[in-house]
C-alpha cells in the first residue's frame, strides 16, 4: 500500500465510525513548498510554489436524516472533533479553526451565490500541520473542491483557491494570501507552478532532471494565526500606502530608493525585502528550468539572508542550519528559509548528486541542535483532484 492508499484508507475508516456508512467519492489536495517569493503574494506580486506529494483527502458521503453538513475531522483530536451546521443558514464561526476553515469554504461560496448541498464529509491529512507546508491550504482547498462536486458547481482552480482563502482570511483570522491554495488547487505535475498572484495567471516552469527539490523541516513548530504574518502583512500595506501604491509590486524600485529615508527603519526593511525578492523570481525560475545550480546558490542565499535580517521571519537554530546546508553544497544548489517562517522547513535546489552533502549539513547541524532536523526529496505533484477509492 502507498503513502495515498493508506491515506484513503484512513479517512474510509474514519468516516465508517463516525456516520456508519460508507462514503461515496474521495477527494485530494496536496501541500506546497515555496521555491521564491516569499511574503509576496500579498502585495500581488510573483511566486514559483511546488506541490508536493503530501495531502489532505476528504471523503464524502449523503446527508444523515436531519440535511444538514456534517463534517468529522481526523487529525484534530480525540474522536471529538465534529461539527454539525445548516449549510443554507447564514454561517457562524465554529469553536476551532478547523471548523472554522469548512464553514468558511461554505459561508464564501454562499457569498458569490453558491449553494452547498447537505453532506457528510470526513477529512484527513499527512501534510504536517505547522512546518510551512500548508496543511491548512490543501485542507481548505481539498474541502472546497469535495463541496464544489458535490453540490454540482464545477469551480475551475483558481476559484477553489479563492474560495479557500477567503475562509482562512475572513473565518479563521489569517491574513494569508494566494499563493498556497492557489499551488494546492492548480500546480502541474513534474512542475513549478509561477503564478502572478494579481492576475491568477500560471505558467508551470519545468524543473531540469539535473535537479530536485528537498525540504528540510527543522522540526520547529509554529502558529500563523497567532504569529507575526497579519503584522507584516500589515507593514507592507504602510509602505505601499505611503508611496501612494497599490501594492508593493507597483512601486518602482528608483520611487523607494528616492524616499525611503522617510520611512521608519522597520518598514524601510520590510519593502526592501519584498522589492528584492520580486527580482528574485524570474532568475529563479530560469536558473530552475535550466539547471543553473550555482545561480540557485546564489538566489536563494539572497533571499534567505533577507527573510533573516529584513522581514526578520527566521530563527538563530534557522539560520544555523540554512549556514550549515549552504556550506554543505557550495555551488551545487541553493537553500532557504521557505513559507510563512518563525519556524517550520527550509528548501533546498540542488543537483541530485548533492543530496549526501545536504545530509551531511544538516548532520552537523544536528550534532548541537535542541531539535534535529530531517530532509526528504520530493517531485512536484499535480493540485487538487478527485480520486479514485483504492
Ligand atoms: C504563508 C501564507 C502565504 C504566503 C506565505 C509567505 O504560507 O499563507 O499566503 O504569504 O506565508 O510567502
Amino acid at each position: 500500500m502507498d503513502r495515498r492508499d493508506r491515506l484513503i484508507a484512513r479517512v474510509r475508516e474514519g468516516f465508517r465510525q463516525a456516520y456508519g456508512a460508507e462514503p461515496t467519492d474521495f477527494f485530494a489536495a496536496p501541500g506546497r513548498v515555496n521555491l521564491i517569493g516569499e511574503h509576496v503574494d500579498y502585495n500581488d506580486g510573483f511566486v514559483l510554489p511546488c506541490a508536493i506529494d503530501r495531502e489532505t483527502i476528504v471523503a464524502l458521503g449523503p446527508p444523515g436524516d436531519a440535511a444538514r453538513f456534517e463534517a468529522v475531522a481526523l487529525d484534530m483530536g480525540e474522536g471529538d472533533a465534529r461539527d454539525s451546521f445548516d449549510p443554507a443558514a447564514p454561517i457562524t464561526l465554529g469553536e476551532s479553526d478547523w471548523q472554522n476553515h469548512v464553514r468558511g469554504v461554505v459561508g464564501a461560496l454562499g457569498r458569490s451565490g453558491h449553494r452547498v448541498e447537505p453532506a457528510r464529509i470526513a477529512v484527513a491529512g499527512d501534510v504536517p500541520i505547522g512546518a510551512g507546508l500548508s496543511s491548512s491550504a490543501s485542507f481548505g482547498v481539498a474541502v472546497a473542491l469535495a463541496m464544489s462536486a458535490h453540490s454540482g458547481l464545477g469551480l475551475s482552480p483558481a476559484t477553489l483557491a479563492r474560495v479557500a482563502q477567503i475562509a482562512e482570511n475572513d473565518f479563521v483570522g489569517c491574513a494569508c494570501g494566494i499563493m498556497d491554495q492557489m499551488a494546492s488547487a492548480a500546480s502541474v505535475e513534474g512542475h513549478a507552478l509561477l503564478l502572478d498572484c494579481r492576475s491568477l495567471e500560471t505558467v508551470p516552469v519545468p524543473i531540469h532532471p539535473g535537479l530536485e527539490v528537498t525540504v528540510i523541516d527543522t522540526g520547529i513548530r509554529r502558529s500563523l494565526t497567532e504569529s507575526a504574518f497579519n503584522q507584516r502583512r500589515a507593514e507592507c500595506e504602510a509602505v505601499a500606502a505611503h508611496f501612494g501604491v497599490r501594492a508593493l509590486r507597483d512601486l518602482d524600485p528608483a520611487v523607494f530608493a528616492e524616499g525611503e529615508g522617510d520611512l521608519d527603519p522597520v518598514l524601510r526593511a520590510r519593502a526592501r525585502h519584498v522589492l528584492g525578492e520580486l527580482r528574485r523570481v524570474e532568475p529563479v525560475a530560469a536558473a530552475l528550468a535550466g539547471g543553473d545550480a550555482a545561480s540557485l546558490a546564489a538566489l536563494l542565499h539572497e533571499a534567505h539572508v533577507s527573510l533573516s535580517q529584513d522581514f526578520d521571519v527566521s530563527l538563530p537554530a534557522i539560520d544555523r542550519l540554512a549556514a550549515s546546508v549552504r556550506a554543505a553544497l557550495g555551488k551545487r544548489g541553493g537553500v532557504r528559509l521557505t513559507g510563512a517562517g518563525f519556524g517550520g522547513c527550509l528548501v533546498a535546489v540542488a543537483r541530485r548528486e548533492a543530496r549526501g552533502a545536504i545530509e551531511a549539513g544538516i548532520a552537523r547541524y544536528n550534532e548541537t541542535a535542541a531539535i534535529p532536523a530531517s530532509a526528504e526529496t520530493f517531485a512536484p505533484v499535480g493540485g487538487a483532484a478527485r480520486t479514485a477509492a483504492s
